[in-house]
């Protein structure tokens, strides 16, 4: 789990993204497929409504970061719900880029560089929780991320 400051950083922080949550799902999958365009075809039922869920677990789950049990059911949900993909590391390691990016795009100043920071550690947290057993992330912290968003 995170350390303290940063989840008060991350949680903090959650009611203005909140209000921006449809427009920051419709950005994640618009770089999702950007950089994996072999996991579109993944996506079978109505992307409207995948947004909502999306953006839903991802604020709920975030709201839970400062209670390990809860947290712990989200996160076994997503590994449920996604492990018939097969994502691999690499796979997800993309997924955190998009999320990253997305979230700058939309909220830009309006987050902090602690705020930031505390989200790129969140987003990690989350695709870890997908990973295939004994894999891990190459993409460890917000540099890579921060880069990814800059070139584009
Ligand atoms: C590399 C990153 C990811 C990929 C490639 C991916 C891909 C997918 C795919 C293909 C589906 C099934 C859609 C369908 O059946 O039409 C799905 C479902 C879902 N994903 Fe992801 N996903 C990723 C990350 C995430 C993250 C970070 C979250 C959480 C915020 C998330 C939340 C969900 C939810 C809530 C569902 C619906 C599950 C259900 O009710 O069955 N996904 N995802």
């Amino acid at each position: 789990m995170m350390e303290d400051p940063a989840v008060k950083d991350l949680q903090g922080s959650i009611a203005k993204i909140f209000v921006r949550k449809a427009q920051l799902a419709e950005r994640f999958y618009f770089h999702l497929f950007e950089q994996m365009p072999e996991v579109k075809p993944m996506f079978t039922s109505d992307m409207m409504r995948q947004r909502e869920m999306f953006a839903a677990m991802l604020v709920s789950s975030m709201q839970t970061l400062s209670d390990p049990d809860r947290l712990e059911e989200k996160m076994q949900f997503l590994r449920i719900s996604h492990a018939r993909l097969g994502l691999t590391a690499d796979q997800l390691a993309k997924g955190a880029n998009a999320l990253m990016a997305a979230l700058i795009e939309v909220m830009g100043e309006a987050l902090s560089e602690a705020e930031r920071v505390a989200w790129a550690r969140a987003i990690v947290h989350l695709m870890r929780a997908m990973a295939p057993p004994g894999s891990d992330l190459e993409l460890s912290d917000q540099t890579d991320m921060q880069i990814y968003f800059i070139s584009r």
